[in-house]
């Protein structure tokens, strides 16, 4: 089945409402240090869409991040791991990434396809449906979504 509009509008009545209404908003970045070096590649993932020991995992293994060296002074990545796990919100720890937390999956559920569009590239790539997403705001991807949908094939 391909991504159609008829396809999102059944995962929006199916989908759980009670679980996803948490996660439509997180608080923004608000941490100079974060911001610029947890930037620098992709989005600054707000610290709410990780439980605290996801982003342990994460400070714990920036020499080997994803197959890139992302390591920082200790300094600067001690002020960074406070920032994130102080600020930290549910799911499963054992997991580090934010695309394989069963809430995203639940709400990610599309063709394959979908992630191998030019506009979207990855997963992980959240603004390239969710233009608000890096001021943690996460509601307005339906009326995005249409044009996603429609626009993007
Ligand atoms: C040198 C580039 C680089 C820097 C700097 C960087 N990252 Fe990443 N990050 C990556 C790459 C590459 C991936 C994996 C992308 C993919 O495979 O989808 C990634 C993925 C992630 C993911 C998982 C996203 C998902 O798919 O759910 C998280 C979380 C993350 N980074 C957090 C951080 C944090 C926190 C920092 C700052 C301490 C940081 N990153 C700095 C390159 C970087
Ligand atoms: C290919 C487009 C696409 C990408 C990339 C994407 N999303 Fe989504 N996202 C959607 C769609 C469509 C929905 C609505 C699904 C639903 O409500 O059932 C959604 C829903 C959500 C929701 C729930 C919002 C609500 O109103 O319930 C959150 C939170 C979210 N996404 C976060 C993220 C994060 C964080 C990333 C990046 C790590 C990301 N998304 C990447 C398309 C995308």
């Amino acid at each position: 089945m391909r991504f159609s509009i008829a396809a999102t509008a059944a995962l929006l009545l199916t989908g759980n409402a009670t679980l996803a209404s948490e996660f439509e908003r997180v608080p923004p970045v608000t941490h100079a240090a974060t911001l610029k070096q947890c930037g620098e590649c992709h989005m600054a993932y707000q610290p709410g869409l990780l439980p605290a020991a996801s982003w342990t995992r994460i400070m714990d293994g920036l020499a080997d991040h994803f197959g890139d060296k992302a390591s920082l002074p200790p300094d600067v990545a001690a002020d960074i791991r406070g920032y994130l796990t102080r600020n930290a919100g549910g799911g499963d720890g054992r997991l580090v990434r934010i695309t394989d937390q069963r809430w995203w999956q639940r709400k990610h559920g599309f063709e394959s396809t979908v992630w191998q569009r030019k506009t979207v590239g990855a997963k992980g790539n959240c603004e390239a449906c969710h233009r608000t997403a890096a001021k943690g705001l996460y509601e307005d991807d339906w009326a995005l979504l249409q044009t996603f949908a429609v626009g993007a094939r």
